[in-house]
């Protein structure tokens, strides 16, 4: 037997909802290019797409939207679970329990009924951002913030975090934003959510599973890794010093690399734009120039390994101008993601198969058993 660690370039399922070429920076949700959806689409419908395959007509959208918005409602005792939860502790796990706790309020979905599929799954889409902002007011002493039915998921979540209505701007850029990070075929927590699935685990615990994968620095985490790498750096006269001291280390500079993209991740190209488009409104931050300094340098040291700016490189500059806490991007990440989470617990469960890979062991056999007092 061989071995592929890290599973990497080893297909283990048939998927059609979202496609990546890496070498030539194609991303597509269910056939439609990223670069389209962002420009042309909202989140709800990105939503709406993944789940169901096809883009929705404006009574499907607008039906599905107010679902969302009328599901915008934790549970009571939700709510005090999270309010008793460390403020200190990370707003990730607070997303992971809060999931999980969800699902203890909830009858699990019989597969077979899609009404009940589907309810779960607005209810999931609707209450992910609910479980962010509410730890995020109750850890700061603050009064939650009711949501506004009036309002788009990503409008309504800025709007529950810091209590200001966002400007057309500010709403748009973080909608975009969620939509580049709805799915992206199998990275780590989307295969966690489908080898979470596959034991025909329910929706609530697929989605608090995957949450956990994704809090990772190899993964998600790394968004929230990525500011304080720039801020640790400061000016841009510094990146040259810091560069190399990191690489000659071996270490990883975080935002860039990715498993299957060998050229800028169109996303990152993406984010990278509304960066410039939220900084004309709102003015530059200098972290930014640090950031185009960084990339330019990486590109020149270690761009022929393939080695590119990925979605999270530019992402957190975009968040922090925003008014989003660093503890939070990756926890907005997981509300993006969670849509995909859910299409792909939909496709693995049309065509279940338990996921069961095999190892190659290399241990010891048929020891003899040591006594207690005999052990070293
Ligand atoms: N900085 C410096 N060197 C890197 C980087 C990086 N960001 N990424 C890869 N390399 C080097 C790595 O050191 C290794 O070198 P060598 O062959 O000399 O040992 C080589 O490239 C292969 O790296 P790998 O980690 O084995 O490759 P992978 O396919 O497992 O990498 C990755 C994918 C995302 C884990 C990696 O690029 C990485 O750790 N990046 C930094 C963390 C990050 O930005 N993560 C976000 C990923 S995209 C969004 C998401 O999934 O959430």
């Amino acid at each position: 037997m061989t071995i592929a660690p890290g599973l990497a370039g080893i297909p283990v399922a048939t998927s059609s909802i979202s496609y990546i070429d890496g070498n030539e920076g194609i991303l597509e949700y269910r056939g439609y290019r990223i670069e389209t959806l962002a420009e042309r689409s909202t989140f709800e419908e990105v939503c709406w797409l993944l789940l169901t395959g096809e883009m929705p007509n404006e009574v499907q959208l607008a039906g599905f939207s107010s679902h969302l918005a009328r599901h915008r409602q934790l549970p009571d005792r939700l709510v005090k679970m999270i309010e008793v939860l460390p403020g200190k502790g990370h707003p990730m796990d607070a997303l992971q329990a809060g999931l999980a706790a969800l699902g203890m309020f909830n009858k699990p979905p019989d597969f077979r009924d899609p009404n009940e599929v589907d309810e779960a799954c607005v209810k999931i889409l609707a209450s992910t951002p609910m479980i962010v902002a509410n730890f995020e007011r109750l850890r700061t002493g603050k009064d939650l913030v009711p949501p506004d039915p009036e309002l788009g998921t990503a409008a309504n979540f800025l709007w529950m975090i810091t209590g200001v209505k966002p400007d057309e701007l500010a709403a748009r850029v973080f909608d975009i934003a969620l939509i580049l990070h709805a799915d992206h075929e199998l990275n780590a927590s989307t295969f966690t959510a489908r080898v979470v699935a596959s034991t025909e685990a329910n929706p609530y615990t697929v989605c608090s599973s995957a949450i956990g994968a994704l809090t990772g620095p190899l993964h998600g985490g790394a968004n929230e890794e990525v500011l304080d790498q720039l801020e640790d750096i400061g000016a841009p006269a510094n990146v040259t010093k810091w560069l190399e001291a990191k690489l000659s280390a071996k270490a990883k500079v975080m935002g860039f690399g990715h498993r299957v993209y060998k050229v800028k991740d169109p996303r990152a190209t993406i984010l990278q734009e509304l960066a410039r488009q939220v900084f004309e409104r709102l003015g530059s931050t200098p972290l930014y120039d640090t950031a185009l300094e960084l990339e330019r340098q990486m590109k020149e040291r270690v761009g022929h390994r393939g080695i590119y700016p990925n979605v999270d490189f530019y992402s957190g500059i975009v968040y922090a101008k925003l008014g989003i806490p660093a503890d939070l991007f990756t926890p907005v990440f997981g509300i993006a993601r969670v849509a995909g989470y859910l299409a792909h617990w939909r496709e693995q469960m049309q065509d279940n198969k338990l996921y069961r890979p095999s190892q190659v062991y290399s241990g010891l056999h048929e020891l003899p058993y040591p006594e207690l007092a005999a052990r070293a």
